[in-house]
């Protein structure tokens, strides 16, 4: 009989509650934006996490953070896990810190297990996933692979108008002494756990979900120019309210965007009206459209149909198109997922193979090493809401799945 490697379930999920901590929200949830004070106390409840246990950890130019153990064999390229720590502004206690604890877990039940691999296994914990605070997301790991200039990562602006560049540097000024790397370097595989954010684990009422790919996405910011003026005076052919001509376009959006197989996923996720009053007709809106789909044909086909259609109702108004974001649908890779399977296996959990519907990290690293994916069930499906919730069983089973194919794939 195989020893299984030993993983502690109550550590993890006591982790989980303590990186909740920071950030926490009235109603369960977590509000860790990128770059922000909690961000910088959660990566450094995670290095004081590492360096108790006698690990290195150091950080790169887009403020990713890395644990390292040493390999037999460190020439070779480490085996990576890891997700992130940023959250939504209303986010849950799972999404991103679920993939970061569960490599970390994995990592000290191998180092205390006493076991030997030839390549380091590194934990990765990747900077500003989400993209909510600064656009677009999934800088730490975009910028690594190379796939988004870092410089177009730093000069992103959130909605105070702090810099990415200012806010990357107020939280590695708190980190005086760790090293810095340079960007990017050979990975021999990355795996990254994760809650499903979607219904079909927890109906199937199976513990862990074998990933194989993810859709792709697009992202737009619209903004439409008009004219402010006074609501009770200025009659119809006057007006240029940038409104009435936004509001049009999200309803030939909505419409272009429905399709019957409900297959595309179509979100206005932000709306501003400027400047806001009641009794002054809108000058300026501006909007994000978050677009997905699996299939790289209608990505195209309906993502580059979007300046056309706001075009054609921007009435008296002007709009300006930017396509902040694009990531083509991806499939993981064949050897991972073999090394995940082998690895359930070993730790005698069902399975379930299905795609992923949101972004991750792990989207970027498959463009430059082997990766793959392990989804756990949240309840109901519920994600991006503080009710987001997991089971600390369903969290063990992920994360004994991802230990077992780590070692595998950082003995092979
Ligand atoms: C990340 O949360 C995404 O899929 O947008
Ligand atoms: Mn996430
Ligand atoms: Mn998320
Ligand atoms: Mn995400």
């Amino acid at each position: 009989m195989t020893t299984l490697i030993p993983i502690d379930q109550g550590r993890l999920w006591k982790r989980h509650m303590a990186m909740a901590q920071i950030g926490a929200l009235p109603n369960g949830g977590v509000n860790r934006p990128a770059l922000s004070q909690g961000d910088a106390q959660s990566r450094s409840l995670l290095a004081r996490w590492a360096e108790e246990l006698g690990f290195s950890v150091e950080t790169d130019p887009i403020g990713n953070l890395f644990i390292h153990r040493p390999g037999t064999d460190e020439t070779l390229p480490p085996v990576m896990a890891g997700s992130h720590l940023d959250t939504q502004p209303t986010g849950g206690k799972f999404d991103g810190a679920f993939g970061v604890l569960a490599a970390f877990e994995a990592l000290q039940a191998i180092h205390e297990a006493g076991i030997a691999t030839r390549h380091p296994i590194e934990v990765v914990s990747w900077t500003n996933e989400e993209g909510s605070r600064f656009q677009p997301g999934c800088s730490g790991s975009s910028a690594f692979t190379g796939a988004v200039p870092l410089e177009q990562h730093l000069e992103a602006v959130d909605r105070d108008g702090i810099t990415a560049r200012d806010a990357l540097a107020a939280v590695l000024s708190t980190e005086r002494g760790m090293p810095m790397r340079p960007l990017g370097f050979p990975v021999a595989a990355f795996l990254e756990c994760h809650i499903e954010q979607g219904p079909k684990l927890e109906e199937a009422g199976v513990p862990v979900g074998i990933v194989t790919g993810i859709q792709g996405s697009r992202w737009f910011a619209i903004e439409v120019q008009g004219d402010e003026a006074h609501a009770g005076t200025t009659p119809r052919r006057n007006r240029r309210d940038a409104l009435s001509a936004a509001i049009s376009m999200v309803a030939a959006l909505e419409r272009l965007m429905f399709d019957e197989e409900d297959r595309v996923r179509f979100t206005v996720g932000r709306f501003e009206v400027s400047p806001g009053s009641p009794n002054t007709i809108p000058g300026r809106v501006f909007f994000t459209i978050d677009f997905r789909h699996p299939e790289a044909s209608t990505l195209k086909r309906l993502g580059d149909q979007v300046d056309a259609v706001c075009r054609a109702h921007v009435g008296p108004c002007s709009v300006t198109i930017t396509e902040t974001f694009h990531s083509l649908p991806a499939d993981f890779d064949a050897n991972v997922i073999a090394a995940m399977r082998k690895a359930a296996d070993l730790v005698g959990v069902r399975t379930l193979d299905l795609p992923s519907g949101a972004l991750h990290d792990a989207k970027f690293l498959q463009e430059v090493c082997p990766s793959g994916m392990i989804f756990v069930p949240c309840e109901k499906g519920i994600s991006h809401n503080e009710a987001e919730n997991a089971k600390p069983e369903d969290l063990a089973s992920g994360a004994r799945v991802l230990a077992e194919a780590l070692a595998i794939l950082a003995n092979s």
